[in-house]
C-alpha cells in the first residue's frame, strides 16, 4: 500500500516506516527538515519536506494515499518555556489542516495518534488537546474510517528526569507509591500501528496501547538497579511545590497547570478509566527491556 506517515523519524515515525519498508509497503514521510532526506531514505522511505501548518503541503503529500497516519509532535509547535504559544488553537490548527487535506485529497483510511485521555474533555489538564484533535477528525465524512490510536505514558518520559536522577537520585512527581500504573514503548506503538493498517477498517475505532504496568516504587527500584544507584527514590512532593518549581523555570502556564492536573487523573486512576473498560492486551517491550536502554544513556555522559 501507499502509506504517508507525519511524525517523521521520531519516537514513533522511526521504527513505524522501518516496520512498514519491511512489510513491502512504499512509505512516504513528513518531516519539517531537509537535512533528514538521507536518514528516511536509509531505512527505505522517500522523504516529503514540509510543515503540518502547510495545508496544500499536506494536501499534495496525502494524495493518492492509501492510508495517512496523523500525529501532531510538540515540538513543531513551540518550547513549553515560551509563555506566549497557546497550544490549544495550535492543536486546533493542525487537527484542521490534517481534516481538512485528508477531505482533499481523498484519503479514506487514517490511523491518528491520540493519546489516553481524549476520551473526555475535563479533568485531563492538557491531554485535553488530544481530546480536541479526536473530536475535530470526528467531523469527517463518514466513508473516511478512522482509527483512533490512545497510548497511555511513553517510558522515554523518563529520560526527562535524567537531571535529577544523576543529581539527587530521585525522579520527581506529585504522586507515586505502590498503586501499578501503565506505560508503552514507542516500539510496541509503531507495531500496533502498523497491524492496524494491515487489517480492515471500519467506521471510527479506539484502540488503547500499554505495554506493562508498573508502580512508581518499581520503576525506582528496577531503574535503580539497571543503573547501578539502588537508592534511587521516587519522590513525591506536594502540587502546590511543583507548580511553583515548574512556573519558577518559566514554564508555559497553561502547560505546568495541564501537567498538574493532568498527574491528579492519573493519581486518582480517572485518567485509565475508560482504558480499564476497554482493557489492551500488553505489548511486548517490558519495563525492565527499557531500563536496560535506559542504563546505556544515563552512562553516555
Ligand atoms: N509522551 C507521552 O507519554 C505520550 C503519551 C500519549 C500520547 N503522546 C503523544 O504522542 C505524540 C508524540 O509522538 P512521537 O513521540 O512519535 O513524536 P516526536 O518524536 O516528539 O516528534 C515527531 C517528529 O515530528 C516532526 N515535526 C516537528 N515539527 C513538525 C512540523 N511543524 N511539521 C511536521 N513535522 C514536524 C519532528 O521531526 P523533524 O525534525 O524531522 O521534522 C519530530 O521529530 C504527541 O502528540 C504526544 O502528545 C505522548
Amino acid at each position: 500500500m501507499k502509506i504517508v506517515i507525519t511524525g517523521s523519524l521520531g519516537h514513533i515515525g522511526k521504527p513505524l516506516t522501518a516496520n512498514l519498508v519491511e512489510k513491502g509497503h512504499q512509505v512516504t514521510v513528513i518531516s519539517s527538515k531537509a537535512e533528514r532526506i538521507p536518514a528516511i531514505e536509509a531505512l527505505g522511505g522517500k522523504a516529503a519536506i514540509g510543515t503540518f501548518f502547510d495545508l496544500e503541503f499536506l494536501t499534495s503529500a496525502f494524495t493518492g494515499a492509501d492510508i495517512v497516519y496523523l500525529m501532531e509532535a510538540w515540538e513543531g509547535i513551540g518550547s513549553i518555556f515560551d509563555k506566549d504559544v497557546d497550544f490549544v488553537s495550535a492543536f486546533e490548527k493542525i487537527g484542521n489542516n490534517y481534516k481538512t487535506a485528508v477531505e482533499r485529497s481523498g484519503v479514506k483510511k487514517v490511523v491518528h495518534l491520540s493519546s489516553i485521555g481524549a476520551h473526555t474533555d475535563t479533568g485531563t489538564g492538557s491531554l485535553y488537546l488530544h481530546n480536541k484533535v479526536e473530536g475535530i477528525l470526528s467531523q469527517l465524512p463518514e466513508d473516511v474510517y478512522i482509527k483512533f490510536m490512545r497510548p497511555v505514558g511513553f517510558y522515554s518520559n523518563l529520560y526527562r528526569s535524567l537531571d535529577s536522577i544523576r543529581k539527587n537520585h530521585a525522579i520527581v512527581s506529585t504522586y507515586g507509591g505502590d498503586q501499578k500504573e501503565p506505560w508503552v514503548a514507542a516500539e510496541d506503538i509503531a507495531e500496533a500501528v502498523a497491524e492496524e493498517m494491515e487489517k480492515p477498517f471500519a467506521g471510527r475505532t479506539v484502540r488503547y496501547l500499554a505495554s506493562d504496568e508498573v508502580s512508581h516504587n518499581e520503576v525506582a527500584r528496577i531503574l535503580g538497579k539497571a543503573i547501578g544507584v539502588p537508592e534511587l527514590q521516587w519522590q513525591v512532593i506536594s502540587k502546590e511545590q511543583m507548580l511553583d518549581g515548574m512556573l519558577n523555570a518559566g514554564m508555559n502556564e497553561w502547560i505546568a497547570h495541564g501537567f498538574i492536573a493532568m498527574q491528579a487523573a492519573q493519581g486518582s486512576g480517572s485518567l485509565y478509566e475508560d482504558m480499564y473498560r476497554n482493557r489492551p492486551q500488553l505489548g511486548k517491550t517490558k519495563f525492565s527491556d527499557f531500563a536496560r536502554e535506559f542504563a546505556k544513556i544515563y552512562h553516555q555522559k
